[in-house]
C-alpha cells in the first residue's frame, strides 16, 4: 500500500525556511499509515522571496496540494496571502495552517488549540484558576494568550525582558492581558494557576535561570513550549519545587490535528506510540 498511498492520495506540505528540522512529516506520515489513508506529506523547502509565487501555484491547483503547514518565517505572509483566514488568525495576524476549498485559500492557526489540548489531556483541571503567567512575549507566546483568554482565564500576566514587546500583546489581546518587566515575575505570580515558559531559554541545553515557582497557587501547573529536551530546566527546577509539569511535545502533536482532518478527511488521535515516535527522533538527533 505505501506507494500507492503515496501516489494517488491528497498532497500536502509543511513549508519554512529551513524546514529540515521539521517534525510535521514523522507525525502526519504516522497518522497517514496507522489510519490506513492514501496521501503524502512532505517537507517543502521555500525561500522567502519565493513565497508568493508557491502560494500563487497553489492557489490555481498547479502544484497539486491541498493545503499544508507553514512554519518560520512564512506564517505572516501566508496569512495575508490567503483568501479566507479565520478569526483566529486574523487576531494573530500569522497562520500555520492552509488548506483549498473550491479554489479558496482558507487559512487558520492551531497552536493555540495544540497548547489547550495538550494541557486537558496531561494536567485536567489546568484552567481552573483563571490567572496565568506567560514568560515571554515574542512569536510563540501570542497563540498561547489568545488562546488562555479564550479558555475564559481572568487575568493574563505576559512578562518578558523586553516589556515593550509584552505591552504590544496586551494590547493586541485586550483587557485581561497585563503587560510587566522580567523583574515582576515574583509579583505576578502569587497565586496565579498556570506558568507558561515560551522563551527560548533552557532550550537545546542552553543554561536557564533559577526560578522560584513558590509564590504559584499550590495546586499551578507549569508548562514549557519547548520540547527540546523534554524536561526543561524551567520544568526540571519547578518539578523540584513541587508542583505539577507538562511537557511542550503534546503542544506540537495536537496542533496538527485540524490541519490532518481538514486535509486527507479524518480526524487522527494523539497516541502513545506518536509520542514515542518523536522522543525517539529527537534522542537520535
Ligand atoms: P519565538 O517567536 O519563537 O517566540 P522570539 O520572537 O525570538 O521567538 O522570542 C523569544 C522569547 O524569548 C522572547 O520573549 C525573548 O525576550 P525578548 O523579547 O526580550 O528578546 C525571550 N528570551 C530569549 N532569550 C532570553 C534571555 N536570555 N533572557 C530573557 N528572555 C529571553
Amino acid at each position: 500500500m505505501d506507494d500507492s498511498r503515496e501516489t494517488f492520495g491528497p498532497k500536502a506540505f509543511v513549508t519554512g525556511f529551513p524546514v529540515k528540522h521539521s517534525r510535521s512529516p514523522l507525525i502526519h506520515g504516522y497518522w497517514l499509515k496507522t489510519l490506513d489513508l492514501p496521501g503524502s506529506y512532505r517537507a517543502h523547502e521555500v525561500a522567502p522571496e519565493a513565497f508568493a509565487d508557491f502560494i500563487r501555484r497553489l492557489k490555481d491547483g498547479s502544484s497539486g496540494f491541498v493545503g499544508g503547514n507553514v512554519t518560520i518565517p512564512h506564517k505572516e505572509l501566508a496569512f495575508r496571502l490567503a483568501d479566507n483566514p479565520d478569526a483566529l488568525s486574523r487576531e494573530l495576524g500569522a497562520t500555520n495552517t492552509l488548506w483549498l476549498e473550491d479554489g479558496v485559500l482558507h487559512a487558520t492557526n492551531t497552536d493555540g488549540r495544540g497548547f489547550t489540548a495538550n494541557l486537558d489531556e496531561r494536567h485536567p483541571g489546568w484552567d481552573r484558576h483563571g490567572i496565568a503567567v506567560i514568560f515571554g512575549a515574542g512569536g510563540a507566546s501570542r497563540a498561547i494568550i489568545q488562546a488562555v483568554r479564550d479558555r475564559g482565564f481572568k487575568e493574563i500576566h505576559v512578562v518578558n525582558r523586553t516589556v515593550k514587546r509584552a505591552h504590544e500583546l496586551a494590547d493586541r489581546f485586550g483587557p485581561k492581558v497585563h503587560a510587566h518587566p522580567a523583574g515582576a515575575l515574583a509579583e505576578v505570580m502569587k497565586g496565579a494557576g498556570l506558568f507558561v515558559n515560551t522563551t527560548s531559554l533552557g532550550m537545546d541545553g542552553e543554561v536557564a535561570p533559577k526560578l522560584d515557582f513558590t509564590p504559584l497557587a499550590a495546586e499551578a501547573v507549569v508548562t514549557d513550549i519547548v520540547y527540546v529536551p523534554l524536561k526543561t530546566p524551567i520544568l526540571a527546577q519547578a518539578q523540584e519545587q513541587g508542583f505539577p509539569i507538562v511537557d511542550g511535545l503534546g503542544m506540537l502533536l495536537h496542533q496538527a490535528v485540524p490541519g490532518f482532518e481538514k486535509w486527507f478527511g479524518k480526524r487522527p488521535v494523539v497516541d502513545a506510540a506518536l509520542r514515542a515516535l518523536i522522543i525517539a527522533d529527537v534522542e537520535a538527533h
